[in-house]
């Protein structure tokens, strides 16, 4: 493919209408609190969610002790990879983050000392935002359930301040993948690549989990990202300069 066509398919015009035409081979909602129904030919690949927990934390153990780029694929591509054959969440009532409106609210799903990660579930309301941000220290597997969204991740380039940091520095930012989320979608992250990510809800709404596993035993505090410029240059690409600012999520909206 050449340039100019990579740059027409990856445009946010068509990924924001893939939000509208996404196929409906997607995988099936998964509704919190309703199991999944097997037919005579199985359970058509799903599995329940007493199995994935089982399966992710026996499978991850040894993983999670290589924090290294390449270790934390592997570990994050074999939650994922039991991740995207879910068939249902447990109940859970989500409650509001942020104040913001649209709303994002989110709830704990999964927390335990045997396991290395929580299960956070999350849902957006139409047209909703999350603005970006950054998990110091952890990496995140995120599975949309229901609904579409786009998600964008971004990481810093150059010497940019340590997020924990109180600061007003800006420094410059680029966005590393661009991609529609709907149901059994997968989005990973590590330490070190797409470390930052933003979701914006669909015209219907969205819901999702993060599975998040942090490395440090005094984790570092996360900090919402504002994107304060961005440049295209002739070529097409797109340069951002931004600065943390905190908890204050409406600041970064
Ligand atoms: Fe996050």
């Amino acid at each position: 493919m050449d340039r100019r066509k990579f740059l027409a398919y990856s445009s946010a015009g068509l990924l924001a209408s893939g939000l509208a035409r996404a196929a409906s081979a997607a995988a099936r909602p998964i509704v919190p609190g309703q199991q999944f129904a097997s037919t005579a030919e199985g359970n058509n690949g799903l599995i329940g969610w007493d199995e994935f927990i089982n399966r992710a934390v026996a499978g991850t153990k040894m993983l999670k002790e290589d924090r290294s780029q390449s270790g934390q694929d592997a570990y994050l591509y074999t939650i994922g990879a039991l991740a995207s054959r879910l068939g249902e969440l447990p109940d859970v009532a989500p409650r509001d983050f942020g104040g913001l409106d649209p709303a994002y609210e989110l709830n704990m799903i999964f927390r335990d000392a045997g396991a290395p990660f929580i299960v956070l579930y999350w849902t957006m309301e139409p047209g909703a935002i999350f603005p970006a941000h950054c998990h110091p220290g952890a990496n995140v597997c995120t599975l949309c359930t229901s609904g579409r969204a786009i998600i964008r991740n971004f990481e810093t380039v150059g010497s940019a301040p340590r997020c924990w940091e109180s600061t007003e520095d800006e420094f410059g930012v680029i966005e590393s993948r661009r991609e529609v989320l709907r149901p059994g979608v997968i989005n990973t992250i590590t330490e070190f690549r797409n470390n930052i990510h933003r979701f914006e809800a669909g015209p219907k709404g969205v819901a999702g989990i993060d599975i998040t596993t942090g490395y440090d035993e005094q984790p570092k505090p996360f900090s919402f990202l504002k994107i304060v410029n961005e440049v295209t240059n002739p070529n097409g690409e797109t340069n951002y300069t931004g600065r943390w600012v905190g908890k204050d999520i409406k600041q970064a909206v």
